[in-house]
């Protein structure tokens, strides 16, 4: 029987960090062997945001491609694609971009607030209609299943629309209604004890830091602060390093919890424990990052294959979509 499909991407705009590894990437590396698994670089979609240095693009995009790798996600079974090498996304953004109303993208959840983040208040045509890029995105390789975070939900719910207005309306079953799949791991909060672990915030412990880097950002973390002594009794549930924990350390976390409420744990003993047990996770991930940096030819070849694998796939569906139109032959 052939496996179903998953496809999933990231925006090249930055390095990922330990928020990206719990909250997606651990997912793709147990998801791999059961699917076939697709990683997008969406470089168009980072220029969405990111149009004013697009020679960023390119470096971005090994770094985050170095980043996946370095998890543990085998090139032998994933393809690796660069989205804007893939022609079928774009030319399926076209024909996908007449099913969708204008005021149905304005009203999109995850378009408000990072249009509000970013501070725009006119928006491109590119940010306003990327959800429709992202349908072809997930479509051009007929994906079954999507692994994304929360906030991607209002897009996965347009693109199941688009996929079912677009074989209803040209009365065909070419494209396949994908499902999301939200990861079970909770939001990291920021070392700064910000609520959301995040590129642009500075508050990011990143999966290429040093130790070094970050014993000194465990250290500055924001904790507890009506702790002022460790014979303050402390309140685990508003700290971020008790909240690293319980992701990282979960073996001994609540004990760490009650100690902490009883004043018996200071704060830089937990954050050294906290150190060494993130420490330890990250080893395994800086050595393979090690071994891909210094052979970044074999990075390129793991994108050119994929992408071209990509391009075989995508043409063909693209050619099914237009025939479904009926705009493939002239008479
Ligand atoms: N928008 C996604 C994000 O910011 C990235 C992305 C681009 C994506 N294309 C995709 C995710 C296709 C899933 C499927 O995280």
């Amino acid at each position: 029987m052939m496996k179903k499909r998953i496809l999933t991407g990231d925006r090249p705009t930055g390095n990922l960090h330990i928020g990206h590894l719990i909250g997606s990437l651990q997912n793709r590396v147990l998801l791999q062997n059961d699917y076939e698994t697709f990683i997008l670089l969406a470089d168009v979609q980072a220029l969405t945001t990111h149009f004013e240095h697009p020679e960023k693009l390119q470096e971005n995009t090994y770094k985050v491609a170095i980043d996946n790798l370095s998890v543990g996600l085998d090139p032998n079974k994933v393809t690796f694609i660069v989205q804007s090498m893939v022609s079928a996304i774009a030319e399926l953004t076209t024909f996908y971009s007449m099913l969708v109303s204008v005021n149905v993208l304005r009203h999109n959840p995850t378009i408000k607030t990072e249009a509000a983040s970013y501070g725009y208040d006119d928006l491109t045509y590119g940010f306003l209609g990327y959800p429709v890029s992202q349908t072809a995105d997930i479509t051009f390789c007929k994906a079954n299943l999507v692994p994304v975070g929360e906030d991607q939900l209002p897009h996965m719910e347009l693109t199941r629309k688009i996929v079912r207005r677009f074989n209803s309306l040209y009365n065909c079953d070419i494209l396949v209604e994908p499902e999301a799949r939200l990861s079970n791991c909770p939001r990291l909060p920021g070392l700064d004890g910000n609520s959301k672990m995040g590129k642009s915030l500075g508050n990011a412990i990143y999966l290429c830091d040093t130790p070094e880097t970050i014993k000194t950002k465990i250290c500055s973390a924001v904790t507890d602060p009506t702790r002022i002594s460790v014979k303050d009794k402390g309140h685990p549930e508003v700290c971020s390093v008790y909240k690293y924990h319980t992701v990282f350390n979960p073996q001994n976390s609540e004990n760490i919890c009650q100690m902490c409420k009883n004043a018996q744990v200071g704060c830089i003993a937990c954050k050294n424990e906290l150190y060494a047990k993130l420490n330890s996770i990250l080893e395994p991930i800086r050595a393979r990052r090690a071994y891909y940096e210094s052979h970044k030819s074999e990075v390129k070849d793991i994108l050119m294959s994929g992408t071209q694998k990509a391009n075989l796939i995508g043409n063909e569906v693209v050619a099914e979509v237009k025939n479904a139109m009926g705009i493939t032959i002239l008479n």
